[in-house]
C-alpha cells in the first residue's frame, strides 16, 4: 500500500487508506475512525444488529494486511487462534494505519434508513436503550444501585446524570430489578421500570428564520412518525435575520422576547408531533437542531448583535457540542440531550452544515455547486477533496418582498409562469384567483420574458412596436402604470385596467437582477478560486424551500446558476431538516458534520478586489 503523508502536528497520518475485500473498495478516512464506521460511511455493509454499539458481536472482519490491536470485546468474541489470524470486531477496531480488511458476507441486514439526498444511513443513534435483568442486592452482594446498573452495561464507559440517582433506588425496587437504561452518547440519562426498549424517539428541528419544521423519528427504525411545521413566532420582529438583530440592538429586553418566541415555536411543534404519533413528550431523549447562526444564537439566549455588524463575529462556531434539550426550553425528557450543528461563519450557519451533510457534498467525487437561495444566499462549491463556501446578500426579491405584486409562496401566489409568443399560462398555489407573485413565479416570469424577447439582455422591456412583432399574443400586456413600464400577468378586472392587475414592473426586474447578480458573482468567484470554469460543475443542487420550487430551466435562463444541461440542476429539498435527521440517526454522520468544519474553506466576498466589477457584469441576462 502507498504510504500516507504524515501530519507533523499529531504524528499520525492525516488520512489512512483502507481497502475492503472482496469488493476491492478503497477509502481514505481520518485515523482513529472505526472500520465499521469507515465501511458504513462508504456504503460497505458489515453485519450488525446493534448498529455499532458493541453489543451484537456480529461485525466480524479479518485484518488481512496491517495491524489493529485487540479490544477487550474481541477477546470475548474470538478464540486466541482467530485473534492471531486477524479477526476483530469492526466497531471496536480503530484504523490508525493503512489496512486491507476482509468483510464476510452478510448474515443479517444492517438497519438503515434512506435520508438526505438519497443517502443510505446505517442506524447508529447516539441514543440507545438497554433492558437489564439484575440480581437483587443481598448481604453478600452490597453493590450500590448505580454499580449494579453500570455492571450490566460493562461495554460502555458511562457518565451519570444526577437526576438518575434521585430515582434509581425507587425504580429498581418497584420494578423488581427489571429495568431499561437510557443512554445518550456516554451519559446515562434515565433508568426506567420494565422493558421500554421498543420506544426510542428523537426530534429533528429545522429552525428557519421564516419556517420551523419538526420531524419526530423512531430512532430504532429510522422511521419518521410525524412532521409538523409552522411560521417562526419571531416573524413580527422582521422577515430576515438582519431585522431581528436590529430589533435586539434597539430594544432592551428584545433578546429575551425573541428567545422565548423561538422556544415557544419549538415547544408547540414538539407537542404537535408527539400528539400526532401518540408518543409522550417525556419519551423524547434527544433532539438535533439545524439553524442559521442568528437563529441558534437567539434560541439559546446568546446576544446575536456582533453577527449583524462588521467584522461579523459569532459567540462560538460550535455552540456547546452537547447541550441539554432543557436549554432550548423543550418540554421533552428532562435530561434529554440536544445536538446543534456548527456554523462556518456568521452567514453560513449550521443549517448549511446540515445541508452539506444531507447532500453528501464531502463524499461525492463530482464537483457540485450547492446554492441555498434566500435573503442571504449560501453557496458551496467542491467535491470530496475540497470545499469552498461563501454567502451572498441576495436581498428579499426571492421571498416576494420588494416586488410590487410580490407575496410569499402561499395560496393565491403565481408560482409557475410559462409563455410563448402567443400567450401565457399561470399556475397558482391553491388554484384560486391570483393575488400576487412569489419568488419562483418571479424567476419564471423574467426568464420567459427574456426567452420571448420582451426583455432585452440588459433587463429593459423592449419598445412597444418591437413587442408586437416579437410576441403578438403578449404585446397587449406590455403597458405602463404611471411612468413605469409593466408587463401584466393577470387582469383582475377588465383587460386594460392595470391598476387592478398582477403585473411585473421594470423596477421588479431590476430587483431580481440585483439578487441574481449577487448569487452569480458568489459562485463565479468560488469557481475562479478553485481554478475551474463554470462548465466544470457537474451538478447544481438548489437547496432550501425556495430552491425546491424554482424551475431549473428558468434559473439557467436568467443566469442564476451556471449554464448546464437542465438535468444537472436539481432541487435538493429541505436538506437542513434532512441533515438534522441524519445527525439523530447516526453518530457517524454527526461526526461527519463536525469534520466539515475542517474541510470547508470560507471565502469572504465583501472585501474582495474586483467584486463590484464582477457584480456589474452579472447584472446582464445570459445571451
Ligand atoms: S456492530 Fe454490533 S458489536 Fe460491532
Amino acid at each position: 500500500m502507498t504510504p500516507t503523508a504524515a501530519d507533523p502536528a499529531v504524528g499520525l497520518p492525516a488520512r489512512v487508506d483502507l481497502e475492503f475485500q472482496p469488493s476491492g473498495t478503497r477509502v481514505r478516512v481520518p485515523p482513529g475512525v472505526t472500520l465499521f464506521d469507515a465501511a458504513s460511511w462508504n456504503g460497505i455493509a458489515i453485519d450488525s444488529t446493534c448498529g455499532g454499539h458493541g453489543t451484537c458481536k456480529k461485525c466480524k472482519v479479518r485484518i488481512a494486511d496491517g495491524s489493529v490491536p485487540t479490544s477487550p470485546l474481541d477477546a470475548r468474541a474470538f478464540s486466541p487462534d482467530e485473534l492471531r489470524a486477524g479477526w476483530r470486531l469492526a466497531c471496536r477496531a480503530q484504523a490508525t494505519a493503512d489496512l486491507r480488511v476482509e468483510v464476510p458476507p452478510l448474515v443479517t441486514r444492517p438497519k438503515a434508513a434512506t435520508v438526505g439526498v438519497g443517502r443510505q444511513v446505517i442506524l447508529r443513534p447516539a441514543a440507545q436503550k438497554r433492558y437489564l435483568e439484575l440480581d437483587e442486592p443481598s448481604l453478600a452482594d452490597q453493590k450500590t444501585d448505580l454499580e449494579r446498573v453500570v455492571a450490566g452495561l460493562d461495554d460502555l464507559e458511562l457518565r451519570v446524570d444526577l437526576g438518575v440517582l434521585r430515582s434509581i433506588g425507587s425504580v429498581l425496587r418497584a420494578a423488581d430489578y427489571r429495568v431499561t437504561a437510557v443512554i445518550v452518547d456516554d451519559v446515562l440519562i434515565d433508568v426506567q421500570p420494565g422493558d421500554t426498549t421498543a420506544r426510542l424517539y428523537g426530534i429533528a428541528f429545522d429552525l428557519g428564520t421564516t419556517t420551523v419544521v419538526a420531524t419526530l423519528l423512531d430512532l430504532s427504525t429510522g422511521t419518521p412518525l410525524a412532521v409538523a411545521s409552522m411560521l417562526n413566532k419571531q416573524q413580527p420582529f422582521g422577515a430576515d435575520v438582519i431585522t431581528r438583530i436590529s430589533a435586539i440592538m434597539m430594544e432592551p429586553g428584545a433578546i429575551d422576547t425573541l428567545a422565548r418566541l423561538a422556544r415557544e415555536t419549538l415547544a408547540e411543534l414538539t407537542a404537535e408531533v408527539c400528539a400526532e404519533a401518540g408518543v409522550d413528550a417525556s419519551e423524547i431523549c434527544e433532539v438535533a437542531l439545524a439553524g442559521n447562526a442568528t437563529m441558534t444564537h437567539i434560541a439559546l439566549g446568546i446576544d446575536p448583535e456582533p453577527l449583524g455588524v462588521a467584522p461579523f463575529i459569532m459567540a462560538a462556531r460550535q455552540l456547546p457540542e452537547v447541550l441539554a434539550a432543557a436549554d432550548l426550553g423543550l418540554p421533552v425528557h428532562p435530561r434529554a440531550r440536544a445536538f446543534m450543528f456548527p456554523a462556518f461563519g456568521a452567514y453560513v450557519g449550521g443549517d448549511i452544515t446540515a445541508g452539506l451533510l444531507a447532500s453528501g457534498m464531502d463524499r461525492d467525487s463530482r464537483t457540485r455547486l450547492f446554492v441555498d437561495i434566500g435573503t442571504n444566499c449560501e453557496i458551496v462549491l467542491g467535491n470530496r477533496d475540497w470545499l469552498l463556501a461563501t454567502a451572498a446578500p441576495a436581498g428579499p426579491a426571492f421571498e416576494g418582498a420588494a416586488i410590487r405584486c410580490g407575496m410569499r409562496a402561499a395560496a393565491g401566489a403565481i408560482e409557475v409562469v410559462s409563455m410563448t409568443t402567443d400567450g401565457l399560462d399561470l399556475k397558482v398555489i391553491g388554484d384560486v384567483e391570483p393575488a400576487g407573485l412569489c419568488g419562483s413565479g418571479l424567476v419564471d416570469a423574467v426568464a420567459s420574458l427574456v426567452g420571448v424577447g420582451l426583455l432585452d439582455r440588459s433587463g429593459r422591456f423592449v419598445p412597444e412596436q418591437d413587442a408586437l412583432a416579437l410576441a403578438p399574443g403578449l404585446a397587449g400586456r406590455l403597458t405602463k402604470l404611471g411612468q413605469e413600464r409593466v408587463f401584466v400577468l393577470h387582469w383582475l378586472a377588465e383587460p386594460g385596467d392595470v391598476t387592478r392587475s398582477i403585473y411585473l414592473s421594470q423596477r421588479d426586474v431590476r430587483e431580481l437582477q440585483f439578487a441574481k447578480a449577487a448569487i452569480a458573482t458568489g459562485w463565479n468567484i468560488l469557481v475562479d478560486e478553485a481554478g475551474l470554469a463554470p462548465g466544470d460543475i457537474q451538478q447544481v443542487l438548489l437547496a432550501g424551500s425556495f430552491g425546491s420550487y424554482l424551475s431549473p430551466s428558468s434559473a439557467i435562463r436568467i443566469g442564476l446558476v451556471p449554464r448546464l444541461p437542465v438535468m444537472r440542476v436539481v432541487s435538493a429539498g429541505n436538506v437542513a431538516g434532512e441533515g438534522a435527521k441524519m445527525a439523530l440517526l447516526s453518530v457517524r454522520e454527526r461526526a461527519g458534520a463536525l469534520a466539515l468544519q475542517e474541510e470547508v474553506r470560507y471565502v469572504e466576498l465583501s472585501d474582495r478586489a474586483g467584486f463590484n466589477d464582477a457584480f456589474v457584469d452579472q447584472l446582464q441576462f445570459p445571451a
